[in-house]
């Protein structure tokens, strides 16, 4: 069945309070739900709850149980005819958490039971009106074993606990603020905190505790600082308070994706939690700050304001995102951060945007919600705010929020809702603007600057075009914001950047006063996430990426000299190398430049980006340019990367930005050194692996060793295992350092990880470090043979039975088939219709791989 945005209707039975009663145990839980429901407007239609796989064991209507013709089941639901305008509605269900393998509801996760809710595993736990719109007050009580599940957490206030029969105790808790059910949480085990506190702006102390297993207990002391930074931050930036005297993270090691925001209660897969030097990279710690502020600034922009429907999803999740990105950027180097953010907004984003699965950050239908957590609706959706925020300028933009938080505080708003508060309270309209909420794919801006040497005026000629994508084929003029500026080569600066904006299929932008012709810095910070399309020589590139004032722009340039080599050699065509290497050279050796940005300008786009700038990718010639371009640069400048390396060796770790940019910066030099041939390259790489004090280095000498063919590759892989097999989260980088490798044989080794013993298909982090990352391995997934494809298909298979949302999440690299030769597409297309042709497939996996065919 699909759903669709135009079907919304509004709830016909609300829910204001909800009392639920967890006699908790890992094979059996009963599940008491007493609902106060009232009837919304004038109807006569059932009370419909929402229920997937329960079986009503009792049904009670104002006290009195129901016979069987009282109440019928359609598809899972719980119909009850209700006479009145307000009931109270009793039901009774027995669940198993034990066997919950899709980690949807209420499930087990090492001894913890735990819940996830979002988007709709609620109808897995009780009946209810499974939809963001129904809002109620929670009271919570739990019953469990004592010795198992000593600590009982759910969302808002403890307000009671004692002791029961036979070894049993009891909790209770309470959350004052009305909220949807997907916000729902609860988590029984055996847990070790670490206890903080936070006094607010307007001086409430706060209870803060991180919860993890007591062996843990050393690694939460950055998600704990993060947390803290957060709050403050909120309040800062967006005068933003917490509400209530409790705040808990739990961190879980089986989970479908990265955290929840449970209010009061937010739920983690232990990745985002753990860290520390031995076992966690710097990229690691900043996942841990960045997703703890992100369900921390949910409780805003998500939870006090939720989704009406789930088509809005991204007015929580696009919003959040912008907020953790500005968070992480002012922890941190804001140049790096939006370099960071651009790459992963590229490599998922565009993909997804020019592929089948296509769809607006606000979708108009989907089958499965699951499938639409994407990047589009996150990162893209991200993008989108960060536009609006640059037009208005800060003080625009916070009024504008102020009034949604304000106006739309306690309710289910929709996405229409945040744009007319920022026009409102912005002061702007946004009209044309909307169209980003609606249109899929990526635009692409052709510019082309012409100048008149006699007027001295320079002409800069911007055209747009958005592709059509699955269901539009034709599209609207965006509102297109482009940084630029115009750099003067008489003397090697601009007169100032100008925001200009696009709105048109083609418009013209004069600039006077150059007696010669400017070179062009345009989508400056990617102010709009766009593809530019510009002929700008090696030479102008070489001359941004050593003087563009502006990081991002000068990174871009950097980046686009280098694709343009790949680019060439890859189409046969004679490219002039040495512009790259002076360029690279230059900026590696400039002082006044942060360590942490030159290490992301001067390494090699990825070869998946290299196959996105080409209308057929051959993922063969692109791995042998870039590995050849590699080798010349490691070649080339040898002296270089053992300076760097030799330079960047620290005394001691410290997490400080110098020490972690000093440490990239070592990686980058590392890569290229072994990439020279050098002899003794792999040595210098096995001593930083076994040497290194933190992982991070530990980590990258691993990856170097491991897309080689040395000897020292297998020691150290050997060693990597032994020393952390008993570390799940280190294990995962184990799995995932030889999924990602260059390496001829990466598909066969991938094949025999499958069956390693430490191997499993029920951890989803386990299955994204080895599957999730091959994919990602373009020469490797696209081997000539088909296998990698093979692979996983197989695994999506598999896994369907288990946990079909995390097999869902591998599909869409099959779905590009399009973009490769006859002969990879012809089997793309045969994994596709082999996982379709299996019987009993979820409507998760069902849905991606249909619509890849498409
Ligand atoms: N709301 C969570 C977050 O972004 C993610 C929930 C994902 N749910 C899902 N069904 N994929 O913070
Ligand atoms: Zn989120």
């Amino acid at each position: 069945a699909i759903i669709r945005r135009s079907d919304y209707r509004a709830p016909d039975w609300l829910v204001p309070d909800l009392a639920l009663d967890f006699d908790l145990d890992a094979a059996h839980t009963r599940v008491h739900a007493t609902l106060s429901v009232a009837r919304n407007g004038a109807h006569g239609r059932p009370l419909r709850l929402d229920g997937d796989g329960l079986v009503p064991l009792l049904v009670r209507v104002d006290g009195q149980e129901l016979t069987p013709e009282g109440w019928s089941m359609e598809g899972g639901a719980l119909i009850i005819p209700l006479t009145g305008d307000a009931h109270s509605v009793e039901t009774l269900v027995d669940i198993a958490p034990a066997s919950n393998s899709k980690l949807m509801g209420l499930y087990a996760s090492g001894g913890l039971l735990c819940t996830q809710c979002e988007a709709e595993g609620f109808r897995r736990i009780t009946f209810f009106p499974d939809r963001p719109d129904v809002l109620s007050r929670y009271h919570v009580r739990m019953t469990a074993d004592k010795a198992l599940y000593p600590v009982l957490l759910s969302n808002g206030d403890p307000v009671g606990q004692g002791e029961g029969a036979d070894g049993r105790h009891w909790a209770e808790w309470r959350d004052p603020f009305p909220k949807p059910c997907y916000l729902f949480a609860l988590v029984a085990g055996d847990l070790a905190c670490n206890a903080d506190s936070f006094v607010t702006m307007s001086g409430r102390e706060v209870r803060l505790g991180i919860w993890v297993c007591e062996a843990d207990l050393p690694r939460t002391a950055h998600a704990m600082k993060a947390l803290k930074d957060s709050m403050a931050w909120d309040e800062r930036v967006y005068g933003r308070e917490y509400d209530l005297d409790v705040f808990n993270i739990v961190a879980v090691a089986d989970f479908n994706f990265g955290a929840m925001e449970n209010k009061g209660l937010n739920i983690f897969n232990s990745r985002y939690i753990l860290a520390d030097p031995e076992t966690a990279t710097d990229m690691d710690y900043d996942g841990v700050e960045g997703v703890v502020a992100h369900e921390y600034f949910h409780n805003w922009s998500g939870n006090r304001v939720t989704c009406r429907d789930w088509f809005q999803l991204s007015l929580k999740e696009g919003f959040t995102v912008f907020r953790d990105q500005n968070f992480s950027a002012d922890m941190g180097s804001h140049a790096v951060k939006r370099i960071e953010d651009v790459r992963i907004l590229r490599a998922a984003q565009f993909q997804e945007d020019a592929g089948p699965l296509a769809h607006p950050i606000r979708p108009e239908s989907y089958m499965e919600i699951s499938n639409f957590y994407t990047s589009t609706v996150y990162n893209k959706g991200a993008e989108i705010i960060r536009m609006m925020a640059l037009m208005l300028g800060p003080e625009r933009f916070r009024a504008g929020a102020d009034l949604y938080f304000d106006r739309h505080d306690g309710q289910a708003a929709t996405c229409e809702d945040f744009v007319r508060a920022m026009e409102e309270g912005g002061a702007i309209d946004l009209t044309q603007f909307r169209r980003w909420y609606e249109q899929a794919g990526t635009p692409r801006v052709a510019a082309r600057l012409a100048h008149d040497p006699v007027t001295g005026a320079a002409t800069l000629t911007l055209a747009q075009a958005v592709p059509p994508t699955p269901g539009q084929p034709d599209k609207q003029p965006m509102v297109i914001p482009l940084r630029t500026a115009l750099f003067d080569p008489a003397t090697g600066s601009h007169s100032g950047e100008q925001l200009l904006m696009l709105t048109q299929a083609e418009q013209s932008f004069t600039f006077e006063g150059f007696a010669q012709s400017p070179l062009l810095s345009i989508n400056r910070g990617f102010s709009s996430p766009v593809i530019i399309e510009s002929e700008r020589s090696q030479a102008d590139l070489a001359f941004l990426s050593a003087h563009d004032d502006d990081p991002f722009a000068r990174y871009e340039a950097m980046q686009q000299l280098m694709v343009n080599v790949l680019v060439g050699t890859v189409a046969g065509q004679p490219v002039d190398e040495s512009t790259v290497i002076a360029a690279i050279r230059q900026t590696a050796t400039n002082p006044a430049l942060d360590p942490a940005f030159i290490a992301e300008a001067i390494r090699l786009p990825a070869e998946a980006y290299l196959g996105d700038q080409m209308a057929m990718v051959d993922p063969d010639a692109i791995h042998a340019a870039r590995d050849a371009l590699q080798q010349r640069i490691g070649v080339e400048l040898e002296p270089l990367w053992r300076d760097i390396h030799a330079r960047t060796q620290a005394n001691g770790f410290a997490l400080s930005p110098a020490a972690k940019g000093a440490r990239a910066l070592r990686n980058v030099a590392l890569t290229y050194l072994v990439a020279s041939g050098a002899e003794d390259g792999p040595a210098i790489a096995f001593t930083q692996f076994d040497r290194a004090d933190n992982m991070t280095e530990r980590q990258s000498a691993l990856a170097t060793l491991a897309s080689g063919r040395s000897n020292e590759r297998e020691a150290a892989l050997d060693i990597f295992y032994h020393r952390y097999s008993d570390d799940p989260l280190v294990l995962d980088k184990w799995f995932q350092t030889q999924a990602l490798a260059f390496h001829p044989d990466t598909v066969d080794l991938v094949e025999e990880l499958g069956r390693h013993k430490a191997f499993t298909l029920s951890n989803p982090n386990r299955v994204r470090a080895l599957y999730g990352a091959f994919a990602a391995n373009q020469w490797a997934f696209h081997h000539a043979s088909g296998k990698g494809y093979r692979l996983v298909a197989d695994c999506i298979m598999a896994l369907d039975r288990l946990n079909p949302q995390t097999a869902a999440r591998l599909a869409p690299p099959l779905g590009r088939w399009k973009r490769f030769d006859a002969s990879r597409a012809a089997m793309m297309r045969a994994e596709l219709e082999r996982i379709l042709a299996q019987p009993g497939l979820s409507k998760d996996v069902t849905e991606q791989a249909s619509k890849s065919l498409e």
